[in-house]
């Protein structure tokens, strides 16, 4: 995008040698000549002002003041007919980047605008990174427009600002969980406590015990001292149990309790621990079976099914592929210092086809290979090994019983594919292995390019 110049000179002779110049360096320019007609014109879009000091309504120094205060970003350069060191003392003050003599010599001039801009770019490019980097669990930020991901971020901010105590999230490996946890804690009134996360298959029972409930002096061998557990630590704040369905039953029993009175013992204590927190559980495994087999507490599983969220497998959502791999490529682009534009349209059929068992952080480590290993500006399929050829899903495909007529079948995977890249000819011809003139033969023959009847 050409940067945008807004000229306000009251001179039309100044105003077209300046326009012309500028315009033969790839600007937009923009020309004003009043001070009323420059801060009607001044918005979101201008880059870069050059500004007359002597204007009929008004003076450059007070136009300068209004567009400051507007937008304090934006670099403003004046140009005066008299030299005053006064005058480009009080400019410099009030915020102009520049201050320039009339005369001017335009390539001296049209040097400061292209450092300018420089300068402007690159500071609102940190500014944009800080923003980002400060804010990292924004709701914003969990990427998808798919139906199934504008419910799940709505039911985020609504879980994020509900009292409920008790959170469960269920999904697959890589769908988000731990996203989702962060998210509802720092969007919540508890942001400003601690977050605080545990997995429980990691540590051997006892030690996962002591470590989310604490314990006495005394209380085992090695307990020299007193130890504050994580639900302790956590007060005021949120806890994010990962993996609860790998926890034990004896623990399962005093992490209900803790649900339900919000009080618990320290491992090897009498007293009662009383606690204000936040549980957040997550799981990949299908508790309702682990309930059946005695595993898993049937009046733990109800106490934490009350609130509960699913994070869809990204085969599922998989419209948001092509948004899934434009936000990693942007993100990667600033890690590694690279320029890449994105994925060719062959490659992201395959993407999009693909069935990713590992999801979302599966999807991310893809594109981070391919990033790493591509050369050129875009991202092709041999960069790309998981997708590396459609046709995946055949054995999972059967004919049924009854046999089905195959050109009904025909019809609707041709149908499917171009309703999953929003009737783009060329990204569905991929899905199906076909060429252009292929799919455009079978849209003509099924009659896919009429509209369906209603
Ligand atoms: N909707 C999303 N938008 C952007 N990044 C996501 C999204 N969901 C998951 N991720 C990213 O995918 C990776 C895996 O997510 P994670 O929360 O660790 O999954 P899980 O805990 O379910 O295994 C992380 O890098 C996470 O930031
Ligand atoms: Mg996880």
């Amino acid at each position: 995008m050409p940067a945008t110049i807004l000229v306000v000179d009251d001179e039309s002779l100044i105003r077209w040698t300046l326009s012309e110049r500028l315009s033969q360096d790839g600007f937009t320019v923009v020309e004003a000549e009043t001070a009323a007609a420059a801060l009607a014109r001044f918005g979101p879009d201008i880059d870069l002002v050059l500004l007359d000091y002597k204007l009929p309504d008004s003076n450059g120094l007070q136009v300068l003041r209004s567009m400051k205060a507007s937008d304090p970003d934006v670099p403003v350069i004046l140009l005066t007919a008299f030299s005053s060191i006064e005058n480009a003392v009080e400019a410099m003050k009030q915020g102009a980047y520049h201050y320039a003599n009339k005369p001017f010599n335009l390539d001296e001039l049209a040097l400061v605008v292209q450092k300018a801009l420089e300068t402007t770019r690159l500071r609102r490019e940190v500014k944009a990174l800080r923003a980002w980097r400060a804010e990292p669990y924004a709701i914003s930020r969990i990427v998808g427009e798919s139906a199934p991901m504008t419910s799940l971020k709505a039911l985020l901010r609504k879980v994020a600002s509900s009292p409920a105590s008790t959170v469960l999230l269920r999904g697959e490996s890589g769908t988000g969980k731990d996203l989702a946890a962060k998210t509802i804690h720092y969007n919540s009134d508890r942001a400003a406590r601690p977050f605080m996360n545990i997995t429980c298959s990691a540590l051997p029972d006892t030690l996962l015990e002591s470590e989310l409930f604490g314990h006495e002096r005394g209380a085992f061998t090695d307990a020299r001292q007193q130890k504050i557990g994580l639900l302790e630590s956590a007060d005021g704040g949120t806890v994010f149990l990962d993996e609860i369905g790998e926890m034990v039953p004896a623990l399962q029993a005093k992490l209900l309790r803790v649900l339900e009175e919000k009080a618990f013992k320290r491992v090897g204590g009498t007293g009662d621990v009383r606690v204000d927190v936040r549980v957040i559980a997550a799981t990949n495994r299908d508790l309702e079976e682990a309930v059946r087999q005695g595993r898993f507490r049937e009046d733990l599983y109800y106490r934490l099914n009350v609130m509960q969220i699913v994070l869809p497998p990204l085969r599922e959502h998989a419209s948001d592929v092509p948004l899934l791999v434009d936000h990693y490529v942007r993100l990667f682009n600033l890690e590694f210092r690279k320029h890449a534009r994105g994925v060719t349209p062959e490659a992201m059929a395959l993407l999009e086809a693909y069935r990713w068992p590992g999801n979302i952080r599966e999807l991310r480590n893809a594109v981070e290979r391919a990033m790493l290993l591509a050369e050129g500006e875009w991202l092709t399929p041999d960069l790309l090994p998981v997708a590396a050829s459609p046709g995946t899903a055949t054995e999972t495909m059967e004919l049924p019983a009854d046999g089905i007529k195959l050109e009904t079948l025909e019809r609707e995977l041709v149908a499917q594919a171009l309703r999953r890249t929003g009737g783009n000819q060329t990204r569905a011809a991929a899905l199906l292995g076909l060429n252009r003139d292929q799919i455009r033969y079978r849209i003509e023959k099924f009659g896919l390019d009429k509209p369906a009847p209603a």
